[in-house]
């Protein structure tokens, strides 16, 4: 039985059409993949049915009865709950308060009754699984904690209609497991899910059925049985992808940064030597280290121990500038918490970085400016309504991450530490990047790249560090990086050496 149909939707932005007439029926206990390349128009078809955006044209129809003129509440009341792409709390809040928003309970006597919703907040937490303490500050969860308060509050909403917009990019694989578990449970119950992510393997592992949209057209939809990784992939970027080798051998120069008995907030005893032109692949499972080791040497945190190099010469540590000036730059993960300028444009978003660290140069030439930000544009494929002038945050989620990506690349720092810098971008983009990196490789740029994706790194990395409880397990050479290797030290099934 279908429980929603979305009919010919037509949407524009200031007279930019990016929806032209889509379709999407999503039926009931079903689990329903919305597909499509960045700037494809997903997420703003599910801010059309969230009640965010008015459409222009176009038909609903949830449960039986048809939607119109659509707003947030009344979406919610129907039975539709909405994940967000970008995280959407309050950070001044606590757990429960944000839970509670708008649904507060109240005692008898018209007050706020506190207990009953902490009570309510931790059954909701136990039930899922989840270690959050109702009475923690939003502001102090980290990343990945958010986004699965984020999904406990929709759950917690009763909904009939679960949207998670890319609900797992904070998420460790046990998360993402248990997420899964509980989305089938809720399956079984009844309940729908449209489900959207970059991540081929979650697709299929957890959708039922498919849609496919391409520059806000319907494609296709279809069974998720009947159809393959390689062919939906095909469908996303219309016809030609090109699979192509990125990675090639090059001639590594010297040693351009040593990091020696270097333990801090999260990671301990690490050493290492990374040569001029190399990429080095860092993973583990979520919070091993390898995301801590990038922030102190970037000199967001204090290391309590050790010394890190760059080019023989000693970085004084926990100085973000000091970095800078040594010529290292950080890509941060999770953009929206560490990395967008809501108010800046896309030039600005992409040239502000390459003001910090060209002091020499204190008149900005802004046709120079717009001239890098085009080339970019080009090669990374940045689609936005207008142009450069665009605020950063009308851009889909992926496009916003590539010009995060652009910022970076278009500093003259000699070595690039990435963290998660895939986040968000589609099949095509993912491989024009990695592209990319290896072409500054070849330039001599020194790269490290902190993952959970082990064919992003099999792509794209010399070598291959694995991180387990905050120590380095293992550094796997070139031909010896595979998922099973790499799952089995950072799983500790095969001991440190
Ligand atoms: N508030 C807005 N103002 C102007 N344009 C917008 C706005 N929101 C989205 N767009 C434009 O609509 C198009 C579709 O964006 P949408 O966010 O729906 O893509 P998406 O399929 O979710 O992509 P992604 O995978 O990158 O998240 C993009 O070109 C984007 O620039
Ligand atoms: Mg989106």
């Amino acid at each position: 039985m279908e429980l929603l149909k979305m009919k010919n939707i037509v949407k524009s932005f200031s007279g930019v059409t990016v929806l032209h007439g889509v379709d999407l029926e999503v039926g009931q206990g079903e689990v329903h993949a919305l597909l499509g390349e960045n700037g494809a128009g997903k997420s703003t078809l599910m801010n059309v049915l969230a009640g965010v955006f008015p459409m222009d044209s176009g038909e609903i129809i949830f449960d039986g009865q048809p939607l119109t003129d659509l707003t947030v509440k009344k979406s919610e009341h129907a039975g539709v709950a909405f994940v967000h792409q970008e995280l959407n709390l309050f950070n001044d809040l606590k757990v429960y308060e944000n839970l509670f928003l708008q649904k507060e309970i109240l005692t008898k006597l018209g007050t706020l009754d506190k207990k009953k919703m902490i009570r309510e907040t931790k059954e909701l937490m136990d039930e899922l699984g989840v270690d959050i303490s109702p009475t923690a500050m939003v502001s102090e969860l980290e990343t990945g904690r958010k986004q699965l308060l984020e999904i406990a509050k929709a759950l917690h909403t009763n909904a009939k209609l679960l949207i998670l917009d890319e609900p797992t990019t904070a998420l460790n694989n046990a998360e993402i497991e248990h997420l899964f578990t509980i989305v089938n449970r809720l399956k079984e119950k009844g309940k729908s899910f449209i489900f959207i992510s970059h991540k081929m393997h979650e697709i299929f592992t957890i959708a039922d059925r498919y849609t496919v949209f391409r520059n806000g057209q319907f494609i296709k939809t279809g069974n998720i049985a009947d159809t393959t990784p390689e062919e939906v992939t095909l469908l996303m970027v219309g016809g030609s992808s090109s699979a192509s080798e990125v990675y090639h051998t090059r001639e590594l120069g010297d040693v351009v940064l040593k990091i020696e008995n270097y333990s801090g907030p999260g990671f301990e005893n690490i050493n290492l030597d990374v040569r001029k032109g190399e990429v080095i692949g860092l993973t583990g499972l979520m919070g091993a280290g390898a995301s801590e080791l990038l922030q102190s040497i970037f000199g967001v945190n204090n290391a309590d121990t050790g010394k890190v190099w760059v080019e023989g010469k000693e970085l004084k540590g926990g100085i973000i500038h000091e970095a800078m000036a040594n010529k290292i730059a950080m890509i941060a993960a999770n953009r929206k918490e560490n990395s967008i300028i809501p108010d800046f444009t896309l030039l600005d978003n992409v040239s502000i970085s390459s003001h910090m660290l060209s002091m020499r140069k204190m008149v900005i030439h802004k046709k120079k400016e717009i001239g890098r930000y085009n080339r970019m544009k080009e090669m990374l494929n940045i689609k936005s309504a207008h142009g450069y002038n665009d605020l950063i945050v009308s851009l889909s989620g992926g496009n916003q991450q590539k010009v995060i990506l652009a910022r970076w690349l278009n500093t003259e720092a000699d070595i690039l530490l990435m963290d998660n810098p895939t986040q968000g971008i589609d099949v095509g983009a993912k491989a024009e990047i990695y592209r990319l990196i290896m072409e500054l490789a070849n330039q001599g740029k020194t790269i490290l790249v902190n993952t959970l994706e082990i064919p992003e790194i099999q792509k794209i990395a010399d070598r291959c560090i694995v991180f387990y409880h905050g120590h380095i397990q293992k550094i796997l050479e070139r031909q010896e990086i595979n998922e099973e290797n790499v799952m089995l030290y950072a799983t500790n099934v095969k001991g440190a050496e």
